[in-house]
């Protein structure tokens, strides 16, 4: 006997239904081990994951990268030792940045925290003040003067928000030609890192002369 035709369609419902469960668990169970995938990704993909989506949340916006950034530096340097170490350099035929330009004074001590404001505000990213070491400045204690300007300019870099990096004093004797390469070298390398400076002006030009800070030069006698 067959039987009949709204029982049979009700069977065949309740065939299906655990085959539809079924394919659901199987959903799941693909889903989940996806997820588990995930977590297993390597640290360096985590990280790389987690600092996009904090970076997302947070509308923090990340420094460009530095690649083809050239900073421009200006070096004081004192006429009786550093002066002559970078002619040392010259003359030894070493191989060093050229990203920067030098600026002749009589002594290290002579660097006023004017000189160095005055560079950053004509465009420059970086500057160096370099004098003769301890005991052998041509004015006794031009250098630890240079100390003190230093210090000085140091406190007023920060109220205007430019980082410490980006000024730098050193001892380079005349004999030292490959301080002064390594000491070019280690700064350009340090201002490409730190980008450009917040106080270059857009279109900006730097100073080729010492005449460039001859108004500056007054104010700090
Ligand atoms: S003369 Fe060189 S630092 Fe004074």
């Amino acid at each position: 006997m067959t039987p009949p035709k709204g029982k049979s369609a009700a069977a065949e419902a309740e065939t299906k239904a655990p085959a539809k469960k079924a394919k659901a668990r199987k959903k799941g169970a693909a889903t989940a081990s996806a997820k588990a995938t995930a977590q297993k990704a390597p640290p360096a993909r985590r990280a790389r994951a987690k600092k996009a989506a904090s970076a997302q949340g947070t509308r923090r916006v990340e420094k460009p990268a530095r690649e083809g950034f050239i900073p421009r530096i200006v070096v004081f340097a004192c006429n009786w030792c550093s002066y002559a170490g970078a002619d040392t350099a010259g003359v030894s035929r070493i191989q060093y940045s050229p990203h920067f330009r030098i600026i002749r004074v009589m002594c290290s001590g002579r660097v006023h925290p004017a000189f160095i404001l005055r560079a950053f505000e004509l465009g420059a990213d970086g500057v160096l003040v370099s004098g003769c070491h301890f005991g052998d400045c041509h004015y006794i204690f031009g250098n630890e003067r240079a100390v003190e300007q230093f210090e000085k300019t140091k406190a007023l870099l920060k109220i205007l928000g430019v980082e410490e990096g980006r000024i730098r004093l050193e001892w380079i004797s005349a004999a030292e030609g490959v301080k002064f390469a390594r000491v070019i070298d280690e700064f350009v390398e340090q201002v490409r890192a730190l980008g450009p400076s917040k106080l270059a002006p857009p279109e900006r030009e730097l100073p080729q002369k010492a005449e460039a800070f001859a108004d500056v030069a007054a104010l700090a006698k």
